[in-house]
């Protein structure tokens, strides 16, 4: 429809309206866009913020939210009208919806992420880098206007527990309801957030704009209005952080990381880069509360890259009899070194934002009872009875469902090999409603870590568990993480996939300063209180390509000797628990419980073996692999890469 005048209300008496009273102020005052700020938040006044995004982007109206459940269900509500959400059976999955999104905009962008530091070397070559004051310009231009005809939300969140010592705040800003309502369950929304900001915390701006404006703006001075869709985006994405002035803009997108800024843009990108400059870690980990049958306690914090099994780790069942573990995190881990000279660590989300598809009653029956009701799904199969499902759920798919664009699906297309649900389908659902969450999952003061593991998906050479023999070592096992490209993946076969720490997408600076800067807090914990670092790999295969470990509940055994490793150096154990190699202290004979299991001859050796040739041609390509950050890698990961290859026989 054309219309010849332009019938914008003016956003300014809307925010008038909305304003709660502990934001109530004046609204005069010039308007003023990206660039205009250098100073790293203590100065940055909320609500002219908000009134500069409001000015840029021109929404209808601006709704400050207080993460209430009334405003929760008002905006389920509205996007039940607007085929946005569809409500599931209520019998079946109480208080749960189900979103299709546009088909274009269904994971994160990497190739649109950028990080614009000044110095293009702080954004390392691992980074998209763009020059700050000309992105700045870009964002101006394609947020301009880009809310109008649209409400414009306000969500004041916390990572963490409000007020905690180790969590941080930020606004977000954000013209898709879709979006307040998941941040409401993946972050702490509300006016407490927002009364502590007004006390002055220093918070981080992020502003948000799916960027499909409903009424634009003719040469001829009318204006198009436009039909709302159930899933606005653009074909145009930018997700845009600036580290030193901590802000995230983002804009395209509705989808996941791209659009619930708390998640990738601040907690890992935003964070780690404050992180860096304040003497903690923001790090792409699970976190877990193992109890041995004796009733000690150890945390681990584990980083493995996407789509190795974290969430499964992070629930998992125990099949060694008397452990039990409880889940604290899923994805992300702020890890500070606390006063006592341990390193401890929250989850700064609070709720999990999984991937649907391998999830099922046998993988993760934790996950399957955490996502029973209250919950959104994103991409997923409908079931005729109005239930949702996914690849992986069952055995077996039911005889006829909707898939996740919508389309009738059968059996048939699944093994035509169309999936009914989107390979990267979503589950959100509060942390609070996992069965196995630790009590102590919210402690503001973060819990202490006993060891720190990290994985990749390696067929070869990595075996089941290694020790690092010290700090240092244990980086150089994080900064070589790395999975074989399959067939399946573009390039060579056997070639490594480097994910260093699990942060390749995620690290908001240059990857080497994030290992010098792991180096560095390192050595400034308490050596006797220090987690132990240990890397495993769940995914090495046999001669015959099947995989040599059963995984699962069955990885509680690789857990059981990391917590008695962590025991025998505390001295609390004195019975030999590891051999030396070349990689780093494998369990001793026996040390591993492998009872019960029936694994076939050979296997435990073959799970175990460290092939000197492979191995020295790995640090070849580890070399080459440092190389790529120049004269930024560490000296001492120079140096343990060296004593690795003199460990292997090298001459
Ligand atoms: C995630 C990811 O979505 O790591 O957690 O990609
Ligand atoms: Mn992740």
């Amino acid at each position: 429809m054309t219309v010849t005048a332009n019938p914008r209300r003016t956003h300014l008496a809307a925010l008038a309206e909305e304003l709660p009273d502990v934001l109530a102020t004046p609204l005069a005052g010039a308007a003023f866009g990206p660039g205009a700020r250098s100073a790293v938040g203590a100065d940055r006044d909320p609500r002219a913020w908000v009134r500069e995004i409001a000015d840029l982007t021109e929404p209808d109206s601006v709704v400050w939210c207080d993460g209430s459940a009334a405003e929760k269900q008002r905006l389920i509500d509205l996007m039940v009208d607007a085929g946005t959400l569809l409500p599931l059976d209520p019998e079946l999955r109480p208080g749960s919806y189900l979103a299709r999104s546009n088909p274009s905009d269904v994971a994160r962008v990497e190739s649109r992420t950028f990080i614009c530091s000044q110095d293009e070397a702080d954004a390392g070559p691992t980074n998209n880098w763009r020059e700050p004051d000309v992105m700045r310009a870009e964002l101006r231009g394609v947020f301009d206007g880009s809310m109008r005809g649209r409400t414009m939300y306000v969500v004041p969140f916390s990572m963490g527990p409000v007020g905690g010592p180790i969590s941080q705040v930020g606004i977000q800003v954000t013209d898709s309801p879709y979006v307040v309502v998941s941040m409401g369950v993946m972050t702490r929304v509300g006016s407490d957030v927002l009364a502590l900001i007004d006390a002055g915390a220093p918070f981080v701006p992020a502003v948000h704009s799916v960027g499909a404006p409903l009424v634009v703006d003719r040469p001829d001075g009318s204006v198009d209005l436009h039909e709302d869709v159930a899933w606005p985006c653009n074909d145009t994405k930018y997700i845009a952080h600036f580290p030193e002035t901590r802000e995230i803009w983002s804009y395209g997108s509705g989808y996941g990381g791209n659009a619930l800024l708390g998640k990738k843009c601040f907690a890992l990108r935003i964070a780690s880069a404050m992180a860096r400059d304040e003497g903690w870690l923001a790090e792409h980990m699970l976190l877990i509360r193992a109890t041995s049958p004796e009733g000690r306690a150890y945390h681990l914090a584990a980083a493995f890259p996407s789509a190795c099994g974290k969430t499964n780790l992070a629930m998992l069942q125990p099949t060694v009899p008397g452990w039990k573990v409880e889940t604290i995190g899923d994805d992300i881990a702020w890890l500070r070194p606390g006063p006592d000279g341990t390193l401890r660590a929250i989850n700064p989300e609070a709720g999990f934002f999984g991937v649907a598809p391998g999830t099922g009653i046998d993988t993760n029956p934790v996950a399957v009872a955490t996502f029973a009701r209250d919950t959104i799904f994103t991409n997923v199969a409908l079931t005729d009875d109005g239930d949702v499902w996914w690849e992986g759920l069952t055995p077996e798919a039911p005889e006829h469902l909707i898939d996740w664009r919508g389309d009738d699906w059968t059996p048939a297309d699944g093994a035509a090999g169309t999936p009914a649900a989107h390979p990267n389908s979503r589950f959100t659902v509060a942390a609070a409603q996992c069965p196995t969450i630790a009590d102590t999952w919210e402690d503001p003061a973060g819990v202490p870590i006993d060891a720190i593991v990290f994985g990749g998906r390696r067929a070869t050479n990595v075996p089941l568990v290694a020790q690092a023999y010290s700090w240092e070592h244990g980086v150089f096992m994080g900064a070589t993480i790395s999975s074989e490209r399959t067939a399946a993946a573009e390039g060579a076969l056997g070639e490594l996939r480097r994910d260093p720490f699990a942060m390749l997408p995620f690290c908001g600076y240059n990857m080497a300063d994030h290992w010098a800067h792991w180096l560095s807090v390192g050595a400034g914990l308490d050596p006797a209180k220090r987690p132990k670092i240990f890397q495993v790999n769940w995914f090495r295969k046999g001669a015959d390509g099947s995989f040599l470990w059963p995984g699962f509940g069955e990885n509680s055994r690789v857990v059981e000797w990391i917590a008695q490793q962590v025991d025998r150096s505390r001295g609390l154990r004195t019975d030999a628990g590891a051999v030396t190699s070349a990689v780093g202290l494998l369990p001793a004979e026996g040390a591993l419980d492998v009872d019960g299991l029936d694994l076939p001859q050979g296997t435990l050796e073959a799970l175990f073996e460290v092939d000197a040739a492979s191995w020295l041609a790995e640090t070849e390509l580890t070399s080459e692999f440092f190389d790529t950050f120049g004269d930024r890698v560490p000296d001492q990961l120079w140096a343990q890469l060296a004593r690795l290859r003199s460990r292997l026989g090298a001459e």
